[in-house]
């Protein structure tokens, strides 16, 4: 019995092999992945052991923003800020910088709307369109994939306000501010 389960997993230990070196694809794959792996844990590393702990910014007052505001807040501004956007939603992710700040692994999406890339699995800069994305071509599980990562940057981050489609007009939220932590916008802890 035990022989054969030894058999058993040699055997799929044998097929993993060859499947990820026979393909070219794969390999390419499992590159991104060690690489991502590296850059996300090389940034945790330096974050806890030698980069003092810099103060925590201001809540950003609730507002709307367009795809051009949106861009200056990409991490290299002097106060750091970073917002990114998923689904129509705009966050502040500034908490997240080791991975959305200069050379974290996903500092692509710092500043734009990273719905599409998220949805695609894609850190490809040109993934992430200049005009205004409606996603309307993405299918249903792509949608689902956005949704459930809008869930998750929910509960992680502050959400700030909408991203703007051309020629919105911002929502005025001065009447509502002291209703803002009543529908899940209150300041994430660190
Ligand atoms: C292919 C190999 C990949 C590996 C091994 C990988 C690994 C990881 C790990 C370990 C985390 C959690 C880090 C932590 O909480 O400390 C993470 C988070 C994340 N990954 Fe990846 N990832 C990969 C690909 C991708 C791709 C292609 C995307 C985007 C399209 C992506 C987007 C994200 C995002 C947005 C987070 C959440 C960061 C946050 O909490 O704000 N990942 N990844």
């Amino acid at each position: 019995m035990a022989d054969e389960i030894e058999t058993e997993s040699a055997s799929f230990l044998s097929t993993f092999a060859s499947e990820l070196f026979g393909s070219p694809l794969n390999l390419c794959l499992l590159a991104i992945c060690l690489f991502l792996l590296y850059k996300i844990f090389a940034g945790r590393r330096n974050a806890t052991q030698f980069e003092p702990r810099p103060p925590a910014l201001a809540k950003l007052k609730k507002q709307d923003f367009t795809l051009e505001q949106l861009r200056e807040y990409d991490g290299k501004a002097k106060d750091g800020r970073i917002l990114m956007s998923v689904n129509g939603k705009v966050f502040d992710v500034t908490r997240g910088k080791r991975f959305y700040g200069p050379g974290g692994p996903y500092g692509v999406f710092a500043g734009r709307d990273a719905s599409r890339g998220l949805a695609t699995f894609s850190l490809n800069e040109q993934t992430i369109q200049d005009e205004y994305d409606d996603l309307s071509d993405l299918n249903s599980t792509q949608m689902e994939s956005v949704r459930e990562w809008e869930e998750q940057f929910m509960e992680k981050y502050d959400y700030v306000g909408k991203l703007l489609r051309p020629g919105e007009s911002p929502t005025d939220y001065s009447d509502n501010e002291e209703d803002s932590s009543k529908d899940g916008e209150k300041s994430k802890d660190d």
